[in-house]
């Protein structure tokens, strides 16, 4: 009897033991270091061409990038948004769309290798991207040893068509893959903030969106409606992502980034009838206070007709300093008064940022008295100790300019003024910006 149990038992385990010899899932593996020690640069397809691309825009926005002294101002990637994906075949191995990439992905790749530039590319955890073309869902490995074959340096993840996938659990699925895959890819997750992945994605990504997609606005937008009811889709502002993006600082770090989306400098869009543009000031705002926030820099404008004041702004070697700051603390905005947002940003060596961007529809004289803007940091463990320690300023937006006066300390430095005040106006939807090196006193 006890025989004819045991027979039975096994029976019934027969499938369950089978399984256990299947190969398991590999183990999971850690993400890819040292890809993104400072905030990652580039330039990418979406903000203004949507899925309109193709080898040649993607080459002589390639040469722009060289020419324009981009790739040596540190924007270095060159990342393909959604639209480049063809059909997978037989096998399920994804391929690109011939006819918009006649010589393939990997000829590009190797391109851009050639010109010291690295690509990107987009896909999706779900059944498709969100323009509709293939997903990576039940394909992830597939699609990593891909990536990995064409020479691919960067993917952004979406999440669209997604249903009820568990969102940590896909997006260590995909980082296991691109690592399992044997080539390092940052990746870059894009979940619009849905799922909080502040809280989870330190471990699986190199950076995380926080936000739905931005738009080339500066001041929220305000909510329009369709004959159903149903709110139309709006771009998010730069004022928006802002007030969602700040709160975050203590979650970013070097290797790990907060994403407030991609630049809209010198962008502009038409969205259901709507016209969007920024003006080089907000433009320059939007720079200013994405560099105090150590975001990624990934511009999203139309290299090819390029303006002298565009590139003047997202070519601003102090301000770019500002952002790719070895130290990599997300800067924090210390007060608002009225119109005025008053920004701090601890830097490597003692050296401080700080910004005033004004979001009202006045300029406004502003007399900076740095005793009433001490800054005591509990993240970094920094304080700016205006009262003790002299700093030299430099003006950013300014060439990077000295400005004749030093914060002032217990010392003096011979030959130079010390004033605690700083004299200057702040335009109407600008910004002024600082960097504040502390000066050896005897
Ligand atoms: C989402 C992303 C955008 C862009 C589009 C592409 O909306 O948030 O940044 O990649 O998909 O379809």
């Amino acid at each position: 009897m006890r025989k004819q149990i045991l027979a039975a038992v096994a029976l019934m385990c027969l499938p369950f033991m089978a399984s256990a010899q299947r190969p398991r899932p590999t183990a999971d593996l850690p993400k890819w270091e040292h890809v993104a020690d400072t905030p990652q640069m580039g330039w990418s397809s979406w903000n203004c061409f949507m899925t309109d691309i193709n080898e040649d825009l993607i080459k002589a926005t390639a040469d722009a990038m060289v020419e324009l002294g981009l790739v040596d101002a540190g924007y270095v990637y060159l990342n393909l948004d959604d639209g480049w994906h063809g059909e997978r075949d037989a096998n399920g191995f994804v391929h690109e769309d011939l006819e918009k990439f006649p010589s393939g992905i990997k000829a590009l790749a190797d391109y851009l290798h050639s010109k010291g530039m690295k690509l990107g590319i987009y896909s999706d955890a779900g059944d498709f991207t969100c323009a509709c073309y293939t997903g990576s869902r039940g394909h992830e490995y597939q699609d990593a040893i891909t990536y990995a074959s064409w020479g691919v340096d960067y993917l952004k993840y979406d999440w669209c068509f997604t249903s009820n996938a568990n969102p940590k659990g896909s997006y260590i699925l995909m980082r296991n893959a691109l690592r399992k895959a044997g080539r390092p890819i940052l990746f870059s997750i894009c979940e619009w903030g849905s799922n909080k992945p502040w809280e989870w994605a330190e471990e699986v990504g190199h950076s995380w969106r926080t936000t739905g997609d931005i738009g080339p606005a500066f001041l929220p937008v305000p909510t329009t409606y369709n004959e159903q009811g149903r709110p139309n889709w709006k771009p998010q502002s730069v004022i928006d992502i802002i007030e969602k993006n700040e709160p975050l600082r203590r979650y970013a770090g070097p290797g790990h980034w907060n994403d407030p989306d991609m630049l809209e400098v010198g962008n502009s869009i038409t969205v259901d009838g709507v016209y969007y543009e920024m003006t080089d000031s907000e433009d320059r705002a939007h720079f200013t206070i994405w560099c105090m926030m150590a975001a990624p820099l990934i511009l999203g404008n139309d290299l090819t007709k390029i303006t002298d004041e565009t590139l003047a702004i997202i070519k601003n070697k102090e301000m770019i300093a500002v952002d790719q700051d070895p130290l990599g603390i997300q800067g924090l905005r210390l007060k608002t008064e009225g119109d005025l947002q008053y920004w701090f940003k601890p830097l490597s060596d003692g050296d401080w940022a700080f910004c005033v961007m004004n979001i009202g529809e006045a300029d406004v004289p502003l007399a900076i008295d740095w005793s009433t803007l001490e800054v005591d940091d509990e993240l970094s463990g920094r304080k700016t100790s205006f009262s003790k320690v002299n700093y030299s300023v430099k003006d950013i937006w300014n060439g990077g300019a000295p400005v004749n006066t030093l914060v002032k300390g217990k010392g003096r430095n011979k030959g130079q003024m010390v004033t605690n005040v700083l004299n200057t106006t702040v335009g109407s939807h600008d910004v002024v910006a600082y960097r504040l090196t502390p000066v050896a006193t005897k």
